[in-house]
C-alpha cells in the first residue's frame, strides 16, 4: 500500500469538565476554540509530520507518546486496521488551559481512526479508546474531557466500570465566557493536590447539587444551573493554583454572569451568562475578567462562545 493522497481534518473542540459539583463526570462541549487534526493512510504505523499551533513547541512528536497518536491507534488496533495513520496536528487550544487541550488531541486522533475505519466503532468504545490517551497524560482514566468531545452538548458519566455515558442537549439560550490566564496548569498535578478522601457531608453537597445540574440542563432551567455549580472539594483544594481566580470569579458575576467557576484543572475560568440577554453582556463579563488580569499585570485570552457540537469531519 502506498501513502493515500486522501487527507482528512478533524475539528475536535474545546471542553469544561466538572462544572461544580461533577468532578470526572460532568463535561461541555464549547464552540470554539478547537484543534484540527489531519491524517492520511499510510501502510503502517503511527507517524506525527506536523504540529503547529500556541504551545505546539512543547508538545512530543513521540507517537508513543502523544495524545492523538496514543488515542488514534487504540481504535485502529480495536479495528484491527490493516493501515497506519500519518498526523498533522494543528492547536487551537494550548496545552495545561484546563478547557480539555488533551481531550481535544485524544479524541481528534481516536475520531479520525474512527472515520479511516469507516466509522463503525461505537460511540462508549470511541470515548474508552480516547481516554486511554488521557490516563497516558493526566495519570488517570477520566472521559469528562473525551466525551463531550466526541459527542458534543453536556454530557454525564453515570459509571466508568462499566462505562456509560449520557447526552443532554444544553440549552440553547447558556452563553459561555471562557478565559485563560497565561498560567500553565498540568492535570497530572492539579489532580495530586485533590484530598484521597471527602466527609460525607461533602458526597451529599455534591450529590444534591448534580442531580440539580442534570435537571437543570434538561429543563432548560439557567437559573438552577447556576445555582447547582457548587463544589465543596476540588475547587477549593485546587484554587492556588490559579492566580487571581476568586476575583476573576467575583468580577464575571458582578458583570452579570449566571455563574463562574473553575474550568477543569484550571487554569481556565468559566462564565455562564443568559444568551437572551445579548451577546453583549457576554463582552462585559469578558472585559470584566479581562480588567482582573490587566490590573494583575498578566496577559489572559478570552472567548465569548456558546455550547458546541462535537468532533466533525470539515
Ligand atoms: N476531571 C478532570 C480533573 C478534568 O478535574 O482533573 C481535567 O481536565
Amino acid at each position: 500500500m502506498e501513502n493515500s493522497d486522501e487527507w482528512i481534518r478533524i475539528s475536535a473542540p474545546a471542553t469544561t469538565s466538572n462544572i461544580g459539583a461533577g468532578f470526572d463526570i460532568f463535561g461541555l462541549a464549547i464552540h470554539e476554540p478547537a484543534d484540527i487534526i489531519e491524517g492520511r493512510k499510510i501502510p503502517s504505523g503511527l507517524v506525527i509530520s506536523g504540529i503547529d499551533g500556541p504551545g505546539s513547541e512543547g508538545i512530543t512528536r513521540d507517537p508513543e507518546k502523544n495524545s492523538v497518536t496514543i488515542a488514534a491507534k487504540a481504535v485502529l488496533d480495536a479495528m484491527h486496521a490493516d493501515f497506519g495513520i500519518e498526523v498533522k496536528i494543528h492547536k487551537g487550544i494550548r496545552p495545561c488551559s484546563g478547557i480539555g487541550s488533551s481531550g481535544a488531541s485524544a479524541a481528534g486522533g481516536a475520531y479520525l481512526a474512527y472515520v479511516m475505519t469507516g466509522e463503525k466503532m461505537p460511540k462508549d468504545q470511541l470515548i474508552m479508546c480516547a481516554a486511554q490517551s488521557e490516563k497516558y497524560t493526566s495519570g488517570a482514566v477520566h472521559c469528562d474531557n473525551v466525551a463531550p468531545c466526541i459527542l458534543g452538548g453536556f454530557t454525564v458519566i453515570p459509571s466508568y466500570e462499566p462505562f456509560e455515558v449520557l447526552r443532554i442537549e444544553p440549552p440553547k439560550d447558556l452563553g459561555l465566557v471562557v478565559a485563560l490566564p497565561d498560567v500553565m496548569v498540568a492535570t497530572a498535578d492539579a489532580r495530586k493536590v485533590l484530598p484521597k478522601e471527602v466527609p460525607v457531608k461533602d458526597l451529599v453537597f455534591h450529590t444534591g447539587h448534580s442531580a440539580a445540574m442534570v435537571y437543570a440542563m434538561m429543563t432548560g432551567d439557567l437559573g438552577l444551573i447556576g445555582r447547582s455549580v457548587k463544589d465543596a472539594v476540588f475547587e477549593p483544594a485546587r484554587k492556588h493554583l490559579v492566580p487571581h481566580l476568586a476575583e476573576a470569579e467575583k468580577a464575571a458575576t458582578d458583570a452579570g454572569a449566571i455563574v463562574s467557576f473553575m474550568g477543569g484543572s484550571g487554569p481556565a475560568i468559566m462564565a455562564f451568562y443568559d444568551l437572551k440577554k445579548g451577546k453583549q453582556l457576554g463582552d462585559r463579563i469578558a472585559d470584566a475578567i479581562k480588567n482582573v488580569y490587566r490590573d494583575a499585570g498578566m496577559k489572559v485570552d478570552v472567548w465569548v462562545t456558546v455550547c458546541g457540537s462535537g468532533c466533525r469531519r470539515i
